[in-house]
């Protein structure tokens, strides 16, 4: 099987969660684009040789962004976990007339813009609520957009992937990966998602250590604090998490993360809650790094402030998931140069 490197582009890269998940399925990160600066200080500290796309040292948004231009290296992958705000079922559900879902169109700009060497694959990430939501328009909308720029897709080219199913991660975070293959290059656009169930048991008290405590007290809360007692009723003998909500505390079942989100970045409450041996703290940036399966080498520079380290780790992927979709799709494209 022909095994020429494959090359990715990232778009929307956050801290890097899609191009490690990549990069450990060796597949190296060309360039990437990403318009917040805290969240490039920290791709920067951890992921080497990758250009970051700038405009006078500045992190460059992609509306701005052209291949002639910024002279953008061809790749074989182009991936991007555009916001989902605006298409998920917590907020206000605008759609695409949302700023914030118009960059969708963005991707396609790109990708029309590489002319005869538009990337053979294009990978998307965001909410499930995306292929339901306004009664499935906007899901057709999506759709009818990739097909116009050249690739294979349907619905068939869409899964919703969870780490706490197929890795050993104890956190639930169902998203939505959709795969389009070029028409040029692939006879069809059938891909085999990642599906076989991890059946290692989960353990949170291996990303958690419940039964110690941590020395900075910022972590936890003080008994005046109103939610304390609110938390400590519901306190139970097991290695739990506990998410505050207005005017009641989530217990989650034990041994189980609730998703992680960029809200966590919000205030202090946003951030789920545990009981240790000392009290009851949030968890640490640490810690949700963990849970999102990050490297136990990546590291977080001193510039960037607390908030903004939960809101970076909530935006993520859970890089193993990626990982072992990288690896499907590397397969496939192998396979299709090699039958060729
Ligand atoms: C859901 S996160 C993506 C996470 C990422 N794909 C990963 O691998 O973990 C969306 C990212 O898009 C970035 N973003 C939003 N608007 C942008 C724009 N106009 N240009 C470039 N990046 C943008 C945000 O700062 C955020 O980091």
């Amino acid at each position: 099987m022909s095994d020429q490197p494959l090359k990715a582009g990232a778009l929307f890269a956050g801290i890097g969660g899609f191009c490690i998940g990549f990069g450990q399925a060796g597949i190296k990160t060309s360039w990437a684009i990403e318009n917040d600066p805290m969240s490039v200080l920290t791709y920067r500290h951890n992921i080497k040789d990758v250009r970051i796309i700038e405009d006078d040292a500045v992190p460059a948004s992609i509306k701005d962004v052209t291949v002639s231009a910024y002279d953008l290296e061809p790749v074989d992958i182009l991936h991007a976990g555009f916001p989902c705000q605006s298409f998920s079922q917590a907020g206000e559900r605008k759609g695409f007339e949302d700023p914030r879902g118009k960059l969708f169109y963005e991707i396609l700009r790109i990708v029309a813009d590489f002319k005869d060497k538009k990337p053979s694959v294009i990978v998307l990430e965001n909410s499930p609520h995306i292929r339901h939501g306004e009664g499935g328009s906007w899901f057709i909308e999506l759709t009818k957009e990739i097909k116009k720029a050249g690739y294979w897709f349907r619905d068939a080219n869409c899964a919703e992937l969870d780490p706490y199913v197929l890795t050993p991660l104890p956190q639930k975070r169902n998203r939505l990966f959709m795969v389009a293959f070029s028409t040029d290059r692939f006879r069809n656009g059938k891909l085999n998602f990642p599906s076989q169930k991890n059946d290692e048991k989960k353990c949170l008290e291996n990303y958690i250590d419940f039964a110690g405590s941590i020395d900075d007290d910022t972590y936890y809360l003080s008994e005046e604090n109103r939610y304390h007692n609110m938390i400590t009723q519901e306190v139970e003998d097991k290695a739990c998490i506990y998410q505050l909500r207005k005017f009641l505390v989530r217990v989650k079942e034990p041994g189980v993360c609730p998703t992680l989100t960029a809200n966590m970045g919000l205030g202090g409450h946003n951030v789920p809650f545990i009981h240790d041996a000392k009290g009851l703290r949030k968890l640490t940036e640490l810690e949700c790094l963990k849970l999102q399966g990050f490297p136990s080498d990546f590291k977080f520079p001193d510039a960037v402030i607390r908030s903004k380290l939960y809101t970076q780790i909530g935006n993520s992927v859970a890089a193993p998931v990626i990982s072992l979709l990288a690896e499907e799709i590397k397969y496939k494209i192998y396979k299709e140069r090699n039958d060729a």
